[in-house]
């Protein structure tokens, strides 16, 4: 993708023959299928990179400005985006440049660089691209930062469903999206993934070992299943708290007025986790309509868990079905608020924070037990 500043420097023909590869210029591309090149290329790449960036550039996406084909598709994509400044040394050490690249940073956007030493312009000081071969070398960390590398990671994901008889049943409210979405982030940071799942209507992310269950009596046993070498466990799912007493074999037939439901309560899979000899780093998400804090914290004690993401799942963004999400983590004296993101990115930030607390409880720890 070539912008017009881009393209006063070096003509779109010279791109396209020196790398082979065609070049996009334009954000309605009548070619591309239904006119929306730039969303096809936003769900195209596995990694956006912007070499050169300039303070132009950088401040559009600190702003989420879409006014042309790059900014719009670094907005669309899910993919991770990564920004390769190149400017003049007094450009990017102003405080304007600065506070958008730290917005970018704080999004979960990887600058890399820029180099130190002598410019174009005839100064000397910050603000050098990168050169290429180093530029491919840090790109390729982002397909797996390996953070998690070599580490075993139980996820559960979306609603369980507590069957009445064959066509009724109890469910909590939950798309699968948010956990689909840690998965898949676990799985980049170089972890080997079991994501157990209840129903949804989402494909299994790609290279994880997907379980499918469906009520939360399932989901435990199949937790308890996979958790003997997980290193980490994070619990998405919003599992029904109670399931009926009886599950009748046949339909139930509608004639009284009224109907009396004995419900028992449901195995607690978080903290039977958390309460195993050698339990894993247990994180637990609380799905929240007041009060976030107090009520997460309360969850994060009452289940003797590390650390706990909390949602809001009442209000006009983020939630239950939506594609975007806002969390708070808390991590005992810690809270660190993440901020209104696409699911995926989010998730992203999450798991660098789960590496970070994981990896610092086991600097600390007994070397056998590193694993758990
Ligand atoms: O799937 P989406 O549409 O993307 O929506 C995502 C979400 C809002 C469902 C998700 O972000 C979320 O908040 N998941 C947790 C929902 C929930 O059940 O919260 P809770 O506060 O009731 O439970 C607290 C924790 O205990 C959770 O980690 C839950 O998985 C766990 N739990 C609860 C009950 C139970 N019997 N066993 C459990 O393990």
């Amino acid at each position: 993708v070539m912008t017009r500043g881009a393209r006063a420097f070096i003509t779109p023909l010279t791109m396209q023959t020196v790398s082979g590869h065609p070049v996009h210029l334009h954000l309605l591309d009548a070619s591309a299928e239904s006119g929306m090149g730039h969303i096809e290329l936003a769900r195209w790449a596995d990694v956006v990179l912007i070499a050169p960036a300039s303070a132009n550039v950088i401040a559009k996406l600190a702003h989420g400005h879409a006014d042309d084909l790059l900014s719009t598709l670094c907005l669309a994509t899910q993919a991770p985006i990564a920004v390769a400044p190149a400017m003049n040394q007094q450009m990017w050490q102003n405080p304007a440049t600065q506070a958008n690249v730290a917005v970018l940073e704080k999004r979960g956007i990887t600058i890399l660089g820029p180099a130190l030493g002598s410019q174009a312009c005839g100064e000397t000081g910050a603000g050098r691209l990168l050169e290429a071969a180093e530029l491919v070398t840090r790109i390729a960390g982002l397909f797996h930062t390996g953070r998690l590398a070599g580490l075993n990671v139980v996820v559960t994901a979306g609603p369980t469903w507590e069957a009445l008889d064959p066509v009724r049943g109890l469910t909590n409210r939950s798309s699968g999206k948010m956990g689909y979405a840690v998965a898949t982030a676990a799985q980049e940071a170089g972890a080997q993934v079991t994501l157990i799942s209840g129903p949804t209507k989402l494909c299994p992310p790609a290279r994880t070992q997907f379980v499918s269950v469906v009520s939360a009596e399932d989901m435990y046993n199949a937790v308890h299943a996979h958790i003997a070498d997980a290193a980490i466990f994070i619990s998405v799912a919003a599992v029904a708290d109670y399931r009926p007493v009886i599950q009748q074999p046949q339909k139930i037939k509608r004639n009284t007025e009224i109907q009396t439901l004995d419900l028992v309560k449901n195995p607690d899979i978080l903290a039977s986790v958390a309460a195993l000899p050698t339990p894993p780093f247990t994180v637990g998400f609380a799905a929240e309509t007041t009060e976030l804090e107090r009520h997460a914290r309360a969850k994060l004690n009452l289940k003797g868990i590390d650390l706990i993401a909390a949602n809001h799942v009442a209000g006009a963004t983020g939630g239950f079905d939506v594609d975007e999400n806002q969390l708070t983590l808390i991590h005992h004296g810690e809270v660190i608020e993440l901020p209104l993101l696409p699911k995926i990115q989010l998730a992203r930030l999450l798991l660098q924070h789960i590496a970070g607390f994981y990896h610092a409880k086991h600097k600390t720890q007994d070397p056998r037990r590193a694993h758990r």
